[in-house]
């Protein structure tokens, strides 16, 4: 079927209004630029940095101008390329990520080729768009930690795993991830999901509002070499508290203010304790290889909600509650 002309999508035409400030708009569908595709979308998966954009957090580098389609996990099928993309071709199932351009709240959005891999039939679209920001920031925050997965990391590297927040999109991969690269994992969430971390893999589960739990402390008194922070507003002296005597890292995919400064000064003075902040680089090998584990079962994606186009505002809305456990998905073509 030929492309249409326009297209529904929701845009947010100034910084803040949360899922109010999201507006329902008939707009030309967008042309796939050199090594650019257009996808005709499937599926897109919300990401807290999404909302946070809005609120004007990155201000006054994101969103580059209004209106504004947001988010930027996708999951299409490929519709037209744009000039010298050669590895793709339309009907191509694909995920792909497009940050910080956005477009996925849209019925055709165009991603970077470079960024995009093919969807195998195994992986749902819904699956297959929760997979990008979550599953990327999982893999890069272990890597910075010092884990490897190429079966050394028992032997040479961390043993002792510690993810906060393991409910949420980002965590629920990296418990997984840590128990296939062979560490011990300690999780913490909230008490309702214990038992689903407990599934994911976690050796130990901490509910996060007990005492323990705020004091990260595991149950059989383990301290860890390698920490996953997905929960925002952890402080630091919490987190070296309870690192290995031998020394650790933290690596933060929510870093505080500060952060910075207190990574650089560890770096000149060859601290032991180490805080690593993360701001995610997306990488298509990385993409390919998270996709590789989900098509053989490995890592498993779950979906908190999932959103017809026509009621994004929900998915946006539940996503600023900050209470997923797993994913926020708005399919396009969805039952309304
Ligand atoms: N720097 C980067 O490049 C980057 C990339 C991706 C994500 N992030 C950031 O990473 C954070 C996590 O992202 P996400 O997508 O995983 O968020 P999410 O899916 O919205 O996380 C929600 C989950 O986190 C749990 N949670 C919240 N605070 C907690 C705490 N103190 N201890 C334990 N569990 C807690 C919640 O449990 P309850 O419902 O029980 O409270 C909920 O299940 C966000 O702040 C996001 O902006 C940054």
């Amino acid at each position: 079927m030929a492309t249409p002309r326009t297209m529904r999508a929701v845009q947010y035409d100034k910084y803040g209004g949360g899922a109010e400030g999201l507006k329902h708009v008939e707009v030309p569908v967008p042309s796939p630029k050199k090594g650019e595709v257009l996808l005709k979308m499937e599926a897109a998966s919300i990401n807290p940095i999404d909302w946070k954009i809005q609120k004007g957090m990155l201000r006054p580098f994101l969103p580059g101008k209004f209106p504004f389609t947001p988010v930027g996990d996708l999951a299409g099928e490929v519709v037209e390329l744009g000039s010298g993309v050669t590895n793709f071709k339309p009907g191509d199932k694909v995920i792909s990520i497009s940050f910080p351009s956005g477009g996925g709240l849209a019925e055709y959005a165009v991603a970077p080729a470079s960024l995009t891999v093919a969807r195998p039939t195994e992986l749902s679209a819904v699956e297959g768009a929760c997979l990008p920001a979550a599953g990327g920031s999982a893999l890069q925050l272990l890597k910075l930690a010092g884990v490897s997965f190429d079966g050394t990391s028992g032997a040479t590297g961390p043993k002792n795993a510690l993810v906060t927040a393991a409910s949420g999109g980002v965590g629920h991969y990296a418990v997984q991830l840590a128990k296939l690269a062979g560490l011990h994992v300690t999780a913490t969430c909230g008490a309702r999901n214990v038992d689903f971390v407990r599934g994911l893999g976690a050796d130990e589960v901490l509910d996060y509002r007990t005492p323990e739990g705020a004091a990260l402390r595991s149950p059989s008194g383990r301290r860890y070499d390698a920490v996953a922070n997905c929960a925002a507003g952890v402080p630091w002296p919490a987190l070296k508290a309870v690192l290995a005597d031998e020394g650790g890292t933290v690596a933060d995919v929510t870093p505080g203010v500060g952060a910075a400064l207190t990574s650089i000064l560890q770096k000149a003075t060859f601290a032991k304790k180490r805080l690593a902040p993360l701001m995610l680089a997306p990488r298509r090998e990385e993409m390919e290889w998270l996709v590789g584990l989900a098509r053989q079962g490995k890592l498993r994606t779950t979906v908190d909600s999932r959103f017809p186009l026509s009621r994004a505002q929900e998915a946006w809305a539940k996503s600023m509650e900050g209470h997923a456990t797993g994913k926020i998905v708005v399919e396009m073509g969805g039952a309304e």
